[in-house]
């Protein structure tokens, strides 16, 4: 058994989730085939969610979140993979009942991992992590629906965040005309230079919330805030386009009406990079590290060890973050 270092959230009897690092050992981790030294993990929204308590997300306590890892085998009970082998893991369930990648180490299904692709390694995965991943998720089901630069622009909402960041950046690359909604003021100039075309306030999206239909304007949505923007966003999109609905971070909630379905054609398409199967996970991975394969990944990492993670859980919960945090478990 080996001691290693990890962020750690408590549950007290009055329901407080107080967050501290301690040290653990190998053996408090869940069976698995796989032990990995963890290089990097990433800051999500989930993990502000798991770390606050939301029984959505994490039951047990005490935790370590982290639904995303990269690093290198340490031990393998498992065919496929070999000590020394470098890997990334995301969703299923680690990070959620699963001791996650805000640890040293981490012991997982072997089914569970993924080969770290050529040309990306550990911290460019990270840097990408499951919103990343996400973001190009959504934009292979969108092109898989029928998505193309000539159909006009896509708007991404939420754009300053993980999800929204990277997939601005990706449609841009791909020669879509990327129209970026942001709650941010102050930010404008970070999403045009990620590639946006225009930046949208988030506000103006939420007028019109009583018309049955409002202008045809998107030729694809990326929306990772839920609720009313996005209701907003079908009602705009073109005849016969498709909003990709990711996110939850403005509401769980679609309170639409049929009229944008039954008289424009549209398509709501749902997005789970959680339990997406490993092989279409692994298909992702391939992609953002060949054809999609995204120039200058560090100007979207702020960089955070287990001592900077409890503040920027405190910001990503407030929408504050802006673009990916970067987790280094090795600093
Ligand atoms: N389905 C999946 O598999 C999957 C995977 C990854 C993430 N997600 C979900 O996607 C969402 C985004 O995740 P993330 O990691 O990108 O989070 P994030 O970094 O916090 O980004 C969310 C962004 O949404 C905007 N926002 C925040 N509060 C808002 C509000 N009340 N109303 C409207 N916009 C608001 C902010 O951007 P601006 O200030 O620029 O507007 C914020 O930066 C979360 O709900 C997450 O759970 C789902």
């Amino acid at each position: 058994m080996t001691e290693f270092r990890a962020f750690r959230v408590d549950r007290t009897e009055d329901r407080q989730y107080p967050r501290s690092i301690v040290m653990r050992d190998t053996g408090e981790l869940p069976e698995g085939d796989l032990l990995i030294d963890v290089a990097y993990s990433s800051l999500n929204y989930k993990d502000a969610l798991s770390a606050t308590g939301n029984p959505g997300v994490t039951r047990n306590f005490p935790h370590t979140p982290g639904i995303d890892a990269a690093g290198t085998v340490a031990a393998s009970e498992s065919g496929d993979f070999r000590p020394g082998d470098e890997v990334v893991v995301i969703g299923f369930d680690l990070g959620m009942n699963t001791s996650g990648g805000f640890g040293e180490k981490i012991r997982v299904p072997a089914a569970w991992a993924v080969p770290m692709p050529a040309g990306l390694d550990a911290r460019s995965s990270m840097i990408l992590g499951t919103a990343g991943f996400t973001a190009a998720l959504c934009v292979d089901k969108l092109a898989s629906a029928g998505m193309s630069p000539d159909d006009g622009p896509v708007l991404v909402t939420g754009a300053t965040g993980g999800v929204g960041s990277v997939a601005v950046k990706l449609l841009a690359k791909l020669g879509y005309e990327v129209h970026a909604a942001t709650g941010k003021a102050d930010r404008h100039d970070y999403l045009r230079s990620l590639g946006a075309a225009t930046v949208v306030d988030r506000e103006g999206l939420e007028a019109g919330a009583e018309r049955p239909l409002l202008r045809e304007t998107w030729g694809g949505v990326v929306d990772t805030v839920g609720g009313p923007i996005l209701v907003n966003a079908l009602k705009s999109l073109r005849y016969g386009k498709s909003l990709a609905a990711c996110g939850l971070v403005a509401s769980p909630d679609i309170p639409a009406s049929v009229f944008p379905f039954i008289l424009r054609h549209v398509n709501l398409l749902g997005i789970d990079s959680v339990e997406l199967p490993l092989a279409e996970k692994a298909r992702i991975w391939g992609e953002l590290a060949g054809p999609w394969a995204l120039d200058g990944l560090e100007d979207l990492a702020e960089n955070l060890t287990l001592d900077t993670l409890s503040d920027a859980i405190d910001r990503i919960l407030a929408g504050r973050m802006v673009g990916r945090g970067v987790v280094d478990l090795q600093p």
